[in-house]
């Protein structure tokens, strides 16, 4: 059974991320969060990684949900929203669990307001993705599934 824990990718989005589809198209796109994830699912099939889902929109929530993954996840991908800007304890909950995670953004958070500039998480994530629109999930998840991979050898 280690072997399946170690092959498992985490996707955790934060607040407003349920919106997509719906919320500002013009910068996020118009794909739905059910529709990217639906895509993630298909990926990770075909690359043999099992691959959970968790939106929240509550800041304690997605820290009990990254707490769940100590030991169950190899690897956790996680668009933050807008707590990758203010969340200490998101930052904290990531580095209790000691799982290497990958931070995404679908716009290109530098290119919008300063207060989006800084990151809680980016120096201590193992690889930052930012507008890349959608596509930048499936490419975390690739390079994640690459370095699990190469975690086997
Ligand atoms: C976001 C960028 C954040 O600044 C913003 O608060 C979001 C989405 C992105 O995916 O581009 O909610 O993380």
């Amino acid at each position: 059974m280690a072997e399946s824990k170690q092959q498992s990718v985490l996707i955790i989005n934060g607040p407003n991320l349920d919106l997509l589809g719906k919320r500002e198209p013009g910068i996020y796109g118009s794909e739905t969060l059910k529709s990217i994830c639906d895509h993630l699912k298909d990926v990770g099939d075909s690359l043999g990684i099992r691959t959970e889902f968790f939106q929240s929109n509550s800041e304690g929530a997605l820290v009990d949900r990254i707490h769940e993954a100590m030991g169950n996840a190899g690897f956790i991908i996680i668009n933050a929203g807008a707590y990758t800007h203010t969340s200490v304890a998101i930052r904290d909950a990531l580095l209790g669990v000691s799982v290497p995670f990958f931070e995404v953004h679908i716009s290109n958070v530098h290119a919008r307001e300063e207060f989006r500039h800084h990151s809680y998480l980016s120096d201590k994530a193992a690889g930052v993705i930012c507008g890349f629109g959608s596509f930048g999930y499936e490419c975390a998840l690739r390079r994640a599934a690459m370095l699990l991979s190469d975690g086997k050898k």
